[in-house]
């Protein structure tokens, strides 16, 4: 058995505990490398804890992207960006802030955005900061005594909104990448909200050229201004009592706005003839519904409507025309635009007679359902009219008893 004594080795770990003396050179190397790799390890679970900070953000902005891209409602754009916004980077409120400084504020909370009336009006400082966000065009942060402020502009179609995302913890400072990731949210979703814009604009301009072109071609037919518009309102409201749905109320309106377009095809010495018409005229006169119906064809964003213009003066017992169809055989549309457009005719002053009141104009429309006019399309008619005169009885009024005048 030896009796040399045995040394201690640097893997003992004793050295550092030595008294006396100071520790050699290679525990002083080990000790360092081991606080190096410390450090090390920290800073990786540091790096580790961002890269799936940024991941759980980028899935984020991912889904956002999805939800917004199938939207057209503008309101609820803005809603959902404001909500995700929230989410993202943490803020507690965001205010979107109009050019007049007109405010829409929100309280974002796990994703969702619930907006408020605004406290009062708009503070100083934050006018300035929205003043600021506007004129350069980018994104700046700030502290405020109310906390911690991103200020960030939203371009939309016409205007800039500017989007201000607030911390009420004031030691809670938006980061560089929460500028970043703000700025990118929001350069995104203005693209978004200017397309939905601009589609909308579209939309309503078209619209609008329609009604003035229909408007027109009432005005040809000697009718008092705004047949077509009341006949799209009447179909609407029978439609409603029908149950029918939203989506379709929206066709139906449209179907009987359209009704008559036909008859800018139609000669004007036909439509305005004071008595009575030839068979040739009134053979005329009935290929209205197929020239409405030839016109809107090719556009195929009113094929909704086409049934309605083309069937409107079909009669249940077959007595109608283009086709004589019966019963059933007549779309809904068309047999509620029918009885919108006969209520209408018979309360307007017509070049060969004057008006007929209400309560009169609907006992000729009970007499002519079942043979003329659809029974259940006059039933739901007569129940809304009635509804409609209780509810709102200036506009009836206004709308079928004066003024009705050529
Ligand atoms: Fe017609």
């Amino acid at each position: 058995m030896s009796t040399k004594t045995q040394q201690p080795t640097p893997r003992d770990g004793a050295h550092a505990t030595l008294p006396g003396g100071p520790a050699p050179a290679d525990v002083v190397d080990a000790r360092a490398a081991l606080e190096r790799l410390d450090r090390v390890m920290s800073e990786n679970v540091g790096l580790a804890n961002e890269v799936l900070r940024s991941y759980e953000q980028l899935n984020l902005v991912f889904e956002v992207t999805h939800q917004i891209a199938e939207i057209t409602d503008v309101a609820e754009i803005e809603r959902i960006l404001v909500g995700q916004i929230g989410r993202l980077i943490g803020a507690d409120q965001v205010h979107v802030v109009a050019s007049d400084d007109a405010r829409r504020v929100y309280h974002t909370a796990n994703g969702a955005a619930h907006q408020t009336e605004p406290s009062g009006p708009i503070s100083e400082t934050l006018r300035q900061k929205v003043a600021e966000a506007r004129a350069a065009r980018h994104t700046v942060a700030s502290e405020t005594p109310d906390g911690s402020l991103v200020v960030s502009p939203l371009s939309r179609m016409d205007s800039m909104d500017v989007v201000v995302a607030m911390r009420e913890q004031v030691d809670r400072a938006f980061s560089a990448g929460d500028l970043m990731l703000i700025e990118s949210m929001l350069s995104f979703g203005g693209k978004i909200i200017a397309n939905c814009e601009l589609h909308e604009k579209l939309r309503r301009m078209s619209f609008d050229v329609t009604r003035a072109l229909v408007s027109a071609i009432d005005k040809k037919d000697n009718y008092t201004s705004g047949h077509s518009e009341r006949v799209g309102f009447l179909a609407r409201m029978i439609g409603e009592r029908l149950g029918v749905s939203t989506v379709d109320l929206q066709w139906l309106e449209w179907s009987g706005i359209l009704h008559d377009v036909g008859k800018i095809g139609i000669r004007e010495e036909v439509l305005g003839k004071p008595g009575r018409l030839t068979e040739e005229e009134f053979a005329h006169i009935k290929e209205h519904p197929r020239m409405g119906y030839e016109i809107l064809k090719p556009i195929a964003e009113f094929d909704p409507v086409l049934q309605g213009v083309l069937r409107h003066h079909e009669n249940p017992d077959g007595t109608g025309y283009p086709d004589g169809l019966r019963g059933d055989e007549i779309p809904l549309f068309a047999r509620i635009i029918h009885v919108a457009d006969v209520f209408d005719a018979l309360t307007s002053n017509r070049s060969y007679r004057a008006a007929f009141g209400v309560d009169q104009a609907c006992d000729i429309i009970r007499k002519d359902s079942g043979s003329k006019l659809d029974t259940q399309a006059t039933e739901a008619f007569l129940a809304a009219l009635e509804q409609f005169r209780q509810d709102q009885p200036h506009t009836f009024a206004h709308m079928f008893v004066q003024g009705r005048g050529q």
